[in-house]
């Protein structure tokens, strides 16, 4: 085939226009140095449609033979890397396409019968998405068993818990692990909610309209996996809602991801010193010997910028298009595509980055002890007593003024001289001062009280399997 005639094939509207597109502009209509990345949706979607046209009678056995077969080729030849990608033909469905027909003439030429890109691209990029939901949801269970494994052996060790970045109340340092486990059981839950709405087949809503061919759409779903059929053409091929609500929940993931890496950093820090990272998720300096940087958690708190962006993209790129496809929805794939990558890779970091965890159980409590962290437990000591709480409150304030003066905590007061706050104060404050005290105190429901975490791990991994 000479390069004229490959030029004419690969425009499948070319006898319409009297002169061909310049590089520039095919460089910048093309799609296929991103988007052959959705070719085994691609190949799946086509044998699929073969195999109900043949079905419903509009192709016959042999042409459906010659697809499948075509295919099998095609399939080799891209995973060892043989197969040429060809910028002139535009994207992932032209070269597949024509390639096809390249091996097995005519039948090659059938498979589009009822069929538009428009309706194919969004078929494909629902069968890719749900693929990487379902591995996105299998890598967020094992961070979030990870976490439960750290809060697990750290169900007793006290953290100062904070307000403000201002010491508030001890807490369980299993405790604060966990409430990230929360949010990542949400993200989780999320994936598996939109997946409902990936989920569902837009293949027989050809270019806009519809098509004329009486296509069995139920039984392509099915052999899809798909829970469902669209129910109108022109939203079928158009929207990329499932898109933008995937793009959403990862950018809300990668957020949580960005607070764990926050508080990872400062921990790490020698102000506070609370934990170490494993050598391997840190880089040093080139100038200061001295230094051992967390480089993960804080290439993952930049990268939540880029997520967050992508959803941005995406919202702003459906912003304003009239039904039905525009090729605006080109542009869909490259935010897609990176978010995904970079969830996954975040996701294996963190799992295998919170296993290597060092804690400094020491440090934790040493910093506890500064803050006055258990004054709102005399307080509530005093409300036991029969004291309404604003008293209480107001009593204890002026007792933690003084032993700031002193340069002393509470629990370092003696007995007399916390009875001078209020007669009702016994020798039994010194427990309820006590930072191990406060903590078993909040021994309900959602409490930090280490019999608390020890149930909440249990119900997480009964959860996480
Ligand atoms: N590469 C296109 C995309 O990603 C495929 C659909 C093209 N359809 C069209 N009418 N030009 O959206």
């Amino acid at each position: 085939m000479s390069t004229n005639q490959l030029d004419k094939k690969s425009q499948a509207w070319s006898a319409l226009f009297s002169e061909p597109m310049s590089d520039l502009v095919k460089r910048y209509t093309a799609s296929v140095f991103f988007d052959k990345r959705l070719w085994r949706a691609d190949i799946q979607g086509s044998l699929a449609h073969a195999e109900m046209l043949n079905a419903q009678g509009l192709i016959s056995a042999d042409d459906l033979a010659s697809i499948q077969k075509g295919m099998a080729q095609i399939t080799s030849e891209i995973e060892t890397g043989q197969f040429e990608w060809k910028l002139d033909l535009e994207d992932v469905h032209l070269n597949i396409e024509a390639r096809l027909t390249t091996l097995v003439g005519d039948a090659g030429k059938r498979l589009h019968t009822g069929r538009s890109r428009n309706d194919q691209v969004a078929t494909d990029v629902r069968l890719w998405l749900r693929g990487e939901v379902d591995e996105l949801g299998v890598l967020l269970t094992e961070l979030q068993k990870a976490l439960v494994d750290v809060a697990e052996q750290n169900a007793d060790t006290i953290l100062p818990g904070f307000t403000h970045l201002q010491v508030a109340q001890p807490v369980a340092f299993g405790h604060h692990l966990l409430a990230y486990v929360e949010m990542f059981a949400r993200d989780a839950e999320r994936l598996v909610d939109l997946r409902k709405r990936i989920n569902r087949l837009p293949l027989g809503s050809a270019a806009l309209a519809g098509t004329s061919y009486p296509l069995d759409r139920e039984r392509v779903a099915r052999t899809l996996g798909f829970e469902a059929v669209s129910q109108n053409s022109l939203d079928a091929v158009s929207d990329r809602d499932f898109a933008i609500e995937f793009t959403a929940a990862a950018a809300l993931l990668m957020v949580h991801i960005s607070r764990l890496s926050e508080e990872l950093i400062l921990w790490m820090s020698q102000s506070f010193g609370f934990i170490d990272l494993a050598d391997r998720f840190c880089t040093g300096s080139s100038i200061m010997p001295q230094k051992k940087n967390p480089d993960v958690p804080e290439l993952a708190r930049g990268k939540t910028g880029r997520v967050v962006g992508h959803l941005m993209g995406l919202i702003t790129l459906m912003k304003g298009q009239p039904l039905a496809y525009n090729k605006d929805n080109q542009e869909d794939k490259e935010p897609l595509f990176d978010t995904v990558d970079t969830l996954k890779d975040t996701l294996r970091i963190f799992a295998e980055m919170a296993a290597g965890i060092t804690v400094k159980p020491e440090a934790m409590e040493r910093a506890a002890k500064k803050g006055y962290a258990t004054a709102t437990d005399l307080a509530d000591y005093l409300v036991k007593k029969g004291l309404p709480f604003r008293d209480a409150h107001e009593v204890v304030a002026h007792a933690v003024k003084d032993a700031i003066g002193a340069g002393v905590d509470l629990s370092e007061l003696s007995l007399d001289q916390l009875k001078a706050y209020n007669p009702a104060i016994e020798q039994d404050v010194f427990e309820v001062l006590s930072l191990r005290g406060s903590l078993n105190a909040r021994n309900l429901l959602g409490g930090t009280a280490p019999a608390q975490v020890r149930a909440q791990v249990a119900r997480h991994r009964a959860r996480l399997g």
